[in-house]
This record gives structure tokens, sequence and C-alpha cells, in this order.
């Protein structure tokens, strides 16, 4: 019975693998921000590792929503490699960018999905996607607002603790 309703998948193979794709993204995402979750821990910088970890907890539960999607529409969702992770960051502020840049990367691609989708017409991915889209504009929104700490404060001295110390209210607001 199963096999024959896994015959009526209703995603476009097309489809399938570009979620299977974004499946891997947001694996390697969770994986890197681990990595910088440590880096800071080893610095000292308490605060800054625990919202890594928070992130990267985060990025694993976008990969089990998209994974979980795939399987619910019949389609065959891949459990993901994860490879080239950096292990060593070369600046507090340059975790920070890398996170960024990951995260504007992130919103780049489920973008093009959502484009990819609708030219399908696959409607029901495209709606699926909509709550990723609203994600990524806070999530991007929090690093630029850590950023600014960074500009304000600045790291000399104390700064690096003090940065620290004052992104609990950045990043942590509303937990
Ligand atoms: Fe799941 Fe932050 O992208």
């Amino acid at each position: 019975m199963k096999d024959l309703l896994k015959l009526k998948s209703s995603l476009l193979e097309e489809i399938e693998n570009i979620l299977n794709a974004q499946v891997k993204i947001e694996a390697h995402a969770s994986a890197v921000y681990l990595a910088m979750s440590a880096w800071c821990d080893d610095q000292g910088l308490d605060n800054a590792s625990k919202f890594f970890s928070n992130q990267s907890d985060e990025e694993r539960a976008h990969m089990l929503k998209i994974f979980n999607y795939i399987s619910a529409r019949g389609g065959k969702p891949i459990s993901p490699e994860v490879t080239n992770i950096p292990q060593d960051f070369e600046s507090f502020r340059g975790v920070f960018e890398q996170a960024l840049e990951q995260e504007m990367f992130v919103t780049e691609q489920i973008n093009e999905i959502a484009d990819r989708c609708a030219k399908a017409k696959d409607y029901v991915t495209f709606n699926f996607l909509q709550w990723f889209l609203a994600e990524q504009v806070e999530e991007e929104y929090v690093v630029r607002r850590i950023l600014e700490l960074f500009d304000v404060i600045g790291e000399e001295g104390t700064g690096r603790w003090e940065i620290d110390r004052h992104l609990v209210k950045v990043a942590f607001d509303g937990e």
C-alpha cells in the first residue's frame, strides 16, 4: 500500500531535488554554527557561544522541516553528507560576518526555490516556503544588530567581553 502511495508523489522531481539540496545547506549551516559556538566558547565568549549553539539547533530544525515535507509529499528525502566545516576563525567580528554571509546565502537559495516553484506552478511548496522567507528576515536582522555592537563598542581592550555581554539583549530578547 505504501509503495502504491509513493507512486503518487505530488512533488515534481525538479522541486524534490532542489529541496533536498536545501536540506543539505541547512545541515551545513547547522554544523558551521556548532563550530562557531565551540570557537567562541574557547575564547571565553560565553553568550556568543550560546547564541551559535542555539542557531545550530535552529538550522537542524529547518533541515528537518524540509526533510519531513519532502516525505509528506511522497518524495524521498536524503540525509545529507556534511563536509568542509571550518573549525578556526580569524576574529570575533569575522565569525559574525561569516554568519551573516551564510544567512544571506540561505535567503538567496530559498528565494530561488520559491521562484522555481512559482514557475513550475507548485504553489503548495511555494506556500510552505513562506515561513522560511519570514524566518530569514529575522535571522539576518539579528546578526546585523550584533554586528552593530562591534561598530559601537569596538574590540579593543575589554571590548570583546563588552560585546559578548550586550549581545544577550540583541540575541536572546523574547526567548
Ligand atoms: Fe535555516 Fe538560517 O537558515
